[in-house]
């Protein structure tokens, strides 16, 4: 991986150290110069027309689509563009048609958008089920063995907690799954954009996961499904055929995307994937390891830092939270802003069931890496915490 080629296509980085990677990624500016081509040079519907530019953009669309599929190593079923994860998740949630007393698994490590949209079906009678992670935010397959049951229609985890950086039992989690006749849905919005992902090996029948988090454009967002699901939306560009009596959804992800998609976003997406696959998945996830291996090792070294997670390198990626003693972690946040241009996220990122669990009212700050970040920026950060460290200790 060539890190200074890569760096030279991210120029907001001569400005600051960006580790807020898994809020949102950068954006290249391959990625960048493909939507705006499209604005430029084909801006057209899709589905809609037969001018030429309407084909243009409908084939690159549809490319964009193969792309992001063969990304995920998805030789079957559908592959939807969606907003978020967050999207991906809620059309599943709506999409399946549920009966009183069915079951739902997840876990308390569940970012909201993973944690929301099943309790919001208990008002239609589904019980849910919430597995507990151990105090260092790890989970044990047994768990899941005794959770999931007869009654379990699906199992909603994720594959990469946003907090810990913590990496779930996924494949043993499918094959309970597998065994007990229930559905698996794997939130990948933590770890599609950072390892190698095939969904045959991870064996799920749902797979959701944010684009604007893998170097794509904001708002966009993948679901890919193997199980037939009733589509979110309903309206424009999704039917083959429209009646007074009903209408017939076409085949494929054009019966999902409902209305004029974000296009420019799909074609982006499709690059950025492109992108990734050129800097080399594998290279991707031993270079973030390695830096996060120095940056969890450097902050457990520091008076006054308290590191949260498994201190166990293999079931961690590259997002690591820590707080200082004395110091809200907005403040903590802040400092290394001012201090030393280093943007990180503060605060209960979105996993409030989590904080409370582990006792953490003000939640941790979080540094969470990718491709482009150098050794040198993580020693910055371990400088400046040991700064903001002693200036309370
Ligand atoms: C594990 C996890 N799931 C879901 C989401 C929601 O992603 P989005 O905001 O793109 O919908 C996030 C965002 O941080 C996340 O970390």
């Amino acid at each position: 991986m060539n890190l200074e080629k890569i760096r030279s296509d991210f120029p907001i980085l001569k400005d600051v150290i960006y580790m807020d990677s898994a809020s949102t990624s950068l954006t290249p500016e391959p990625v960048l110069e493909t939507m705006l081509k499209y604005y430029r040079e084909y801006n057209a519907n899709v589905g809609r027309g037969v001018h030429r530019l309407s084909q243009m953009a409908q084939q690159r669309y549809n490319d964009a689509h193969k792309k992001v599929a063969s990304f995920i190593g998805a030789k079957e079923g559908d592959l939807i563009f969606t907003r978020n994860t967050t999207e991906s998740i809620n059309m599943v949630a709506q999409g399946l048609r549920w009966r009183r007393g069915e079951r739902v698994v997840t876990t308390l490590a569940e970012h909201h958008s993973n944690f929301l949209p099943w309790l919001r079906l208990r008002k239609d009678g589904i019980d849910l089920d919430i597995i507990k992670p151990d105090k260092n935010g790890s989970f044990n397959t047994s768990d899941f063995e005794r959770a999931i049951d007869s009654r379990t229609r699906l199992v909603a985890v994720t594959q990469l907690t946003n907090v810990l950086g913590t990496v779930l039992p996924v494949k043993e989690i499918s094959e309970i799954c597998r065994d007990r006749g229930a559905m698996l849905l794997v939130d990948g919005a933590q770890s599609v954009p950072h390892m190698p992902t095939n969904v045959k090996d991870l064996g799920c029948d749902f797979l959701c996961f944010s684009g604007h988090k893998m170097l794509g454009p904001k708002g966009t967002g993948v679901l890919w499904t193997r199980k037939e699901i009733e589509p979110l939306l309903v309206g424009g560009g999704m039917v083959e055929d429209v009646s007074a009596e009903g209408f017939k959804i076409k085949k494929g992800h054009e019966g999902f995307e409902a209305g004029t998609p974000h296009i420019s976003g799909g074609i982006g997406l499709g690059r950025a994937a492109d992108y990734l696959v050129e800097a080399d998945m594998n290279k991707v996830k031993a270079h973030e390891d390695k830096l996060a291996g120095r940056l969890l090792d450097g902050l457990c070294e520091i008076r006054g830092v308290d590191v949260y997670g498994s201190s166990n390198t293999n079931d961690r990626s590259g997002i690591v939270s820590f707080t200082v003693r004395g110091l809200a972690p907005h403040d903590v946040a802040l400092m290394l802003d001012h201090a030393s241009n280093i943007m990180v996220r503060s605060g209960h990122h979105c996993c409030i069931p989590l904080m409370k669990h582990l006792g953490l009212k003000e939640g941790t700050v979080r540094a969470s890496l990718y491709l482009y970040n150098t050794k040198e920026e993580i020693d910055r950060l371990l400088g400046t915490a040991e700064d903001i460290a002693k200036m309370v200790g």
